[in-house]
């Protein structure tokens, strides 16, 4: 699982330095050795040995990839031209940019580096298209034939456009992505939505449209078939969906939003808090 080779280790100790886990020390030749109960496979000595000395988990340090400087202007640009797609063209993505989408996907972190999260991508438009179908038409028949308040609820907005036929829920994009998440993992409510945050922002930087979708995230909560379908393993829940594909909308500017609250806190005093603010604040943080 760790290896050194001890012709190029400086013994600067900065693996031991960076491991959060505390699995690495010196030993008597003042050269690295793991304990590797507690380590959890974040590859820190890894990324940080100067000399690319050292090898864990079956990993060389020639196949990682370089560092690059990036220009922060380039990336706060992408960040704000980033844009909900509801447009798209009704054609399959080519290949490498798919492939390179997948593949980035394993860079994303996740709480204790509990790398276990589920990604089903609907690649191929037919298959997007029968799951567009099997949707669209149960909403369809929920809202008419047998209405459900719940369905009624969440659609009433855009009830018009659903009987006209619109894609309210799918917004013809030819791709899909579901991320699930075991319910033990430590950070579940947050290792999804970062995902998905990598996700459109590559994207964007490859001028593919991307849009977080609420409304399929309901379907898949309410049509449990769903989940077989996109064989969503056992144990897992689908945490989010995101839209994805060929724009057919091109942006030529950015928006420009109402600011949020964000204030730069000073140093204060730590109040006594009572009992009764003490529980409707613990109430009002598990919500
Ligand atoms: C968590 C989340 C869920 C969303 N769900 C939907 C959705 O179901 N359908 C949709 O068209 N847009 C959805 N959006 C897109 C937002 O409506 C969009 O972010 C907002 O209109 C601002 O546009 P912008 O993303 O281009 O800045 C969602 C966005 C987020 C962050």
């Amino acid at each position: 699982m760790f290896e050194i080779d001890k012709e190029k280790c400086i013994h600067c100790g900065q693996c031991i330095r960076d491991c959060s886990a505390k699995a690495l020390e010196f030993n008597d030749e003042k050269i690295p050795v793991i304990n590797e109960d507690k380590c959890f496979k974040c590859q820190h000595c890894l990324a940080v040995c100067p000399t690319g000395a050292l090898s864990v988990c079956g990993k060389k340090p020639e196949n990682s990839d370089k560092i690059y400087s990036q220009d922060p202007e380039m990336i706060l640009n992408l960040i704000k031209s980033r844009r909900s797609y509801r447009h798209y063209k009704a054609q399959n993505l080519d290949t490498e940019r798919m492939n390179k989408l997948k593949n980035m996907l394993n860079w994303v972190p996740t709480g204790c580096n509990f790398h276990k999260l589920h990604f089903a991508f609907i690649d191929d438009i037919e298959v997007m298209n029968q799951f567009r179908d099997h949707v669209n038409n149960k909403i369809l028949n929920a809202l008419t034939k047998k209405p459900v308040q719940a369905i009624i609820d969440k659609f009433n907005k855009n009830l018009k456009s659903f009987l006209n036929g619109d894609d309210v829920i799918f917004r013809g994009a030819p791709h899909m992505l579901v991320v699930s998440t075991p319910l033990n993992a430590p950070c579940h409510n947050v290792d999804p939505m970062i995902a998905l945050s990598y996700f459109e922002l590559y994207a964007q930087s490859m001028n593919i449209g991307t849009c977080w979708c609420g409304f399929a995230q309901f379907c898949m909560m309410v049509m449990p078939e769903l989940s077989e379908y996109l064989q969503i393993p056992k144990g897992y829940k689908a945490s989010y969906v995101m839209l994805f594909g060929e724009p057919d909308i091109k942006y030529a500017r950015t928006v420009q939003p109402e600011p949020f609250e964000i204030v730069s806190v000073k140093k204060g005093e730590f109040k006594k808090i009572g009992l009764k603010d003490k529980i409707l604040r613990y109430f009002w943080n598990l919500k």
